[in-house]
């Protein structure tokens, strides 16, 4: 029986007659984390969003599943359940970080009051315990006088604060899965380490699962426990972090990585040195591979004819590329 905590399986996902993912399945063990990349428009934050069945109203399920294990042990497909419950569940199990720090922070409460709402809404605790909770909570996460920030707006704290205070209402109640949506990808580097270094301190010390979402193999590579490459909202490639890594099966895969920017480097090195073409447009995506347009070096007739089967290497690496033994070897 899959006992994963979170198993999404072949789902497929449209806004409006435009397809965004294509069957794409994913499983993260307890305590596991899971980086999914890929360039911009690739599906990542839809993907996330549907996880939290927060999608707009536009977006259209086509196929698949999405099973969250909950602490009580009892087993919930997240597409299908009723609010009540997801309501339940987001929040206190499921914590998410969203691509827009600022959207995620109403700008007219004070942080304080916003994490304190956010402890309560799941927790039947007296204000000041949830205020107490908060504070401490803040200075587990290396904000200085806690207290004084617990009375700024938002719009006072740097970027680096206030992305510190949006993980902050993310992990208040402790959730088993934390959602980050490249919550890194707004802040500059110092700053990017820094997150980066909390949130794996985080994840050590209480054994959250973390399904991290980033445009950046570079940051993968730092919080990856596997990586799971997404092109076109098809999954391309997935493995051990370390492993794709080192010997990359996809040649978007390798792409991504020859235009890899490490930690350290200055903003302007950040700017992915551009693979050739782009991400092809939703409604237009080649009948065969969705990557052969880009592909100089390892395309042939068979890729255009055909969508690439999975090939999967041992237990836990798979790839979709015709010419994925000859890549292996
Ligand atoms: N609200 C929306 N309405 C219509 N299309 C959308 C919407 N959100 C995302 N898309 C489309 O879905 C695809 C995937 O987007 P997204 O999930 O945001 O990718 P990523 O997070 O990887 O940049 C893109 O082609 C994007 O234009
Ligand atoms: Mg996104």
């Amino acid at each position: 029986m899959n006992r994963s905590l979170l198993s999404v399986e072949d789902f497929s996902l449209s806004y409006g007659a435009v397809p965004a993912l294509h069957q794409v399945s994913i499983r993260i063990a307890r305590g596991e984390s899971l980086v999914i990349v890929g360039e911009s428009g690739s599906g990542k934050s839809s993907l996330g969003l549907a996880v939290m069945r927060l999608l707009p109203r536009t977006a259209r399920m086509t196929t698949g599943t999405i099973r969250f294990l909950a602490s009580d042990g009892t087993s919930h497909e997240l597409t299908t359940t009723d609010a009540t419950i997801l309501q339940r569940l987001r929040g206190k199990e499921i914590g998410m970080i969203f691509q827009e720090p600022m959207t995620s922070l109403n700008p007219v409460y004070r942080i304080g009051d916003q994490i304190t709402e956010a402890i309560r809404f799941h927790e039947a605790l007296p204000r000041t315990a949830a205020r107490d909770r908060a504070v401490a909570l803040l200075a587990h996460l290396g904000i200085a006088e806690p207290e004084r920030r617990m009375a700024a707006f938002p719009h006072e704290l740097s970027g680096g604060l206030r992305q510190r205070v949006v993980i902050a209402i993310a992990l208040v109640c402790n959730p088993s899965l934390l959602i980050a949506d490249e919550p890194t990808t707004a802040l500059d580097v110092t700053v990017q380490a820094q997150i980066l270094d909390l949130l794996k301190r985080l994840r050590g010390e209480r054994g959250m699962a973390l399904l991290f979402v980033t445009h950046h193999l570079g940051v993968a590579r730092e919080i990856a426990d596997r990586i799971l490459v997404l092109y076109a909202g098809r999954a391309v490639e997935e493995g051990p972090a370390a492993a794709v890594i080192a010997h990359p099966l996809h040649p978007y895969t390798r792409a991504l990585l020859q235009s890899v920017p490490r930690l350290g480097m200055n903003k302007d090195e950040m700017t992915l040195p551009a693979i050739g073409g782009a991400v092809p447009d939703p409604a237009q995506v080649p009948h065969g591979c969705a990557f052969a347009p880009r592909c100089p070096s390892f395309r042939s007739g068979l890729c255009d004819a055909a969508p690439p089967p999975v090939t999967t290497f041992g237990e836990n690496r798979s790839v979709r590329c015709f010419r994925a033994a000859e890549l292996a070897a």
